[in-house]
């Protein structure tokens, strides 16, 4: 396990808050998504691919290490940096061994729409908490395609990939609005004869379509919809990551309940499929101002402002859902900090991201005195005075369950001792130098 900066001391976990206001400017590291998808084009293009502001976390580590395995050169000529030597649409090489994908939901479900494709047999393996997460949204859909995959009881990872198998296209209606399965069909669809469509119930995230136009594969697209057809090439690229909005969230929500914060964050990634949050927090009373909005590599990205602010509870709208799925654990917190209550609603997918996180957060900030109703697909949240941590509380080794409890002891009575943080580093390498140093009160509790 890293301890890179105090993230981890692993499991031993973190002291948090309370702090002092936030002030200054934040840099977060590359956007998750867009870093493993960079890789994975990368090593299916012909020619050289350059990433730069590549997420070194230990997710998407796991995806180029992946690919290291089946055959692609991949350099690391400086931190955040990989040069990928493309091996072409079919020059992958089977690799007689497990492929482990880590904590990595998006590596495992992408990946297998890739191996679908391969004239090999392949293994797709992770953590104990990738274990646990649902495969046959993609299992189901690959076999219309013609692929072979089995799974554990319950449709559960290892996912064993039958190689040879011919794919054909599809046209699809995705049940759950998931960019990772709409990507893992779009790349089978690359192998597949004739076309492969996607419809979605909400447009999730379009990364992989804009990153397969940049890589020259003809697509097209529009927000709930994704239509391509097999037979053409991926002509290698330069791909600029943008820093995760996710990651800045949450320097935005504590930014704005700890009292006397003015910070700034620099060029956060800004696609409309992921910004959300920053509507609802808006929509609570948030003082977030974006500016010098430009386009880096293709995507829109902002320096964000923020200043504190009293905050009010809200109905999360069900449309904004699927733009801010990952940061449901931070607008917990906020809500928590708001007057009044707030409302969630059809966020049943939380259930099963990297750990329960309607269930995970309910207990976290019970633990700290705050009022949560569960529902089956989402909370509702009542605002009130945030207590010091009773015990330790556990982040069931969810990275944003770890990092959101951290921003709720910013603002409570006393210090809070949270368990099992060492998978900050999947998402967030460097969480807690870049919090300490913006002003929050955070460190890694010692060994017992
Ligand atoms: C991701 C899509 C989302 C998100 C995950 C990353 C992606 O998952 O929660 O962190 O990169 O496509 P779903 O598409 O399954 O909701």
């Amino acid at each position: 396990m890293s301890s890179e900066n105090g993230d981890a001391m692993a499991s031993e976990g973190w002291i948090a808050g309370p702090g002092t206001p936030l002030l200054g400017t934040v840099r977060v590291p590359g956007d998750k998504s867009i870093s493993h998808r960079a890789v994975m084009l990368g090593a299916l293009a012909e020619g050289v691919t350059h990433v730069r502001g590549f997420l070194e976390g230990e997710d998407t580590r796991a995806t180029a290490r992946v690919f290291e395995r089946l055959g692609v050169r991949i350099d690391t000529p400086s931190a955040s940096e990989r040069i990928v030597h493309g091996v072409g649409l079919h020059g992958l090489r089977g690799s007689g061994s497990v492929l482990d994908c880590g904590n990595a939901g998006t590596g495992m479900r992408l990946l297998a729409g890739v191996l679908a494709g391969q004239r090999f047999d392949s293994v797709l393996a992770g953590d104990a908490s990738l274990s646990q997460r649902p495969m046959r949204r993609v299992i189901e859909p690959l076999a219309l395609m013609g692929a072979r995959i089995d799974a554990n009881p319950g449709g559960l990872p290892p996912l064993r990939i039958r190689g040879g198998n011919p794919l054909k296209g599809l046209d699809y209606a995705l049940p759950v609005a998931s960019a990772q399965v709409k990507s893992a069909l779009l790349l089978a669809g690359l192998y597949a004869h004739g076309d492969t469509v996607i419809r979605e119930p909400h447009p999730t995230r379009d990364y992989t379509e804009r990153m397969l136009a940049a890589f020259g594969w003809p697509v097209t697209f529009a927000p709930g919809h994704a239509r391509l057809s097999g037979g053409h090439a991926l002509r290698a690229t330069d791909v600029e990551v943008p820093a995760d909005f996710s990651s800045a969230a949450f320097f935005l929500v504590a930014a704005s309940v700890v009292p006397g914060s003015d910070l700034r964050i620099e060029a956060v990634g800004m696609n409309p499929r992921r910004t959300g949050l920053l509507q609802v927090l808006r929509a609570m009373g948030a003082d977030i101002e974006a500016t010098d909005r430009r386009e880096q590599g293709g995507e829109l990205v902002a320096d964000l402002r923020v200043r504190h602010a009293a905050l009010h509870g809200v109905e999360v709208p069900d449309a904004v859902v699927a733009d801010m799925i990952d940061e449901f654990p931070v607008l917990f917190v906020a809500a928590a900090c708001a007057s009044g209550r707030t409302v969630i609603r059809g966020a049943g997918e939380l259930r099963v991201k990297e750990s329960d996180r309607l269930a995970t957060m309910a207990a976290g900030l019970r633990a700290l005195g705050i009022g949560v109703d569960e529902t089956a697909d989402g909370a509702v949240i009542h605002g009130g005075p945030m207590r010091a941590g009773v015990g330790v509380i556990d982040s069931h080794g969810d990275h944003r369950i770890a990092m959101s409890l951290a921003i709720a002891a910013q603002v409570a009575e006393g210090e809070v001792q949270i368990g099992d943080v060492a998978n900050v580093a999947t998402s967030f390498p460097g969480f807690v130098a870049r919090a300490t140093a913006a002003g929050m009160g955070l460190r890694a509790r010692p060994p017992h």
